[in-house]
């Protein structure tokens, strides 16, 4: 196979091929991901709080999301791999936000950029598509924007906000967004959005009628534990195996049952004799 394009993702939505998308951060993971098919990896700066260990995704830097997206980019070999542009990299200038952009796509390696916002930030998503860089626009909850918006909260429920959300949609649309992350948005709005898009939604906490869906890798995984968003599906318990693993070895290191002889290395006994 080969990297999955731009053109193919909007040519699923054309077929009513659903699209599958995981957060990844590392190299082993974005390369087991990669192998089981996945067409889109998004390195999200859900980081910060899945693998950093911040209270947000505010803290977030351009060095760690680099850092991080280098390795994800080494691990696939078919994914499109998009680079999640952290707070306040796109909203200073839009000179800013191209330079931010090329470091993703020149140092990092990515094939596309996503970032929060829709009317707002269309000059932005439109000047990067002029200049070659694929971008993923993302409304409804903006993890970003979490102090103005007061927590993780679904959004688009008054007329109002559900008219913006369309609004916001439209404008990332016609700046040249080639697909929008709809999070935490209820699902009848969703549908309206996708139906009038000709792009392709990705939702997470979006409902069924997106065109696609992003999860984050680590709560698919059962991985991380401080709390589990309710859109989130657990396909697994991998935090329980990490901590019953962790326990066996413990118990076998204090006890000499680890390592044996397998995991031991040889040599001739006459080659220490006298020594
Ligand atoms: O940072 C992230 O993981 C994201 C997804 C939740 C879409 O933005």
């Amino acid at each position: 196979m080969m990297r999955v394009t731009v053109s193919q993702i909007k040519d699923m939505k054309s077929r009513g091929e659903k699209i599958a998308m995981v957060t990844a951060y590392d190299y082993a993971t974005a390369k087991l991901v990669d192998e089981a098919g996945m067409p889109m990896i998004l390195v999200g700066d859900s980081l910060g709080m899945v693998v950093l260990g911040y209270a947000s995704t505010i803290p977030v830097t351009m060095d760690e999301m680099i850092h991080h997206t280098k390795a994800v980019v080494r691990g696939t070999r078919d994914a499109l791999v998009i680079g999640d542009m952290p707070f306040m990299t796109y909203h200073t200038s839009i000179p800013d936000a191209l330079r931010n952009a090329a470091r993703f796509i020149q140092e990092g390696g990515a094939h596309a950029i996503k970032l929060e916002g829709g009317e707002p930030v269309a000059d932005t998503v439109r000047r990067l598509v002029q200049c070659g860089i694929p971008v993923v626009g993302h409304i409804g909850l903006t993890p970003q924007s979490i102090h103005q918006l007061g927590g993780f909260k679904v959004q688009g429920k008054s007329r109002e906000a559900a008219q913006q959300l369309l609004r916001d949609a439209r404008a990332l649309e016609e700046a040249g967004a080639f697909a929008i992350v709809l999070e935490s948005v209820p699902a009848a709005l969703s549908r309206l959005i996708t139906e009038r898009a000709a792009i392709p939604t990705i939702g997470i906490g979006g409902g069924p009628y997106c065109d696609g869906q992003v999860q984050v890798i680590s709560d698919i995984l059962g991985l991380f534990t401080d709390f589990v968003p309710k859109h989130a599906k657990r396909y697994a318990t991998v935090a329980d195996t990490i901590k019953n693993v962790a326990s066996t070895y413990i118990s076998e290191v204090r006890s000499g049952a680890f390592p044996t002889e397998k995991q031991s290395y040889s040599i001739d006994e006459s080659t220490l004799a006298g020594l």
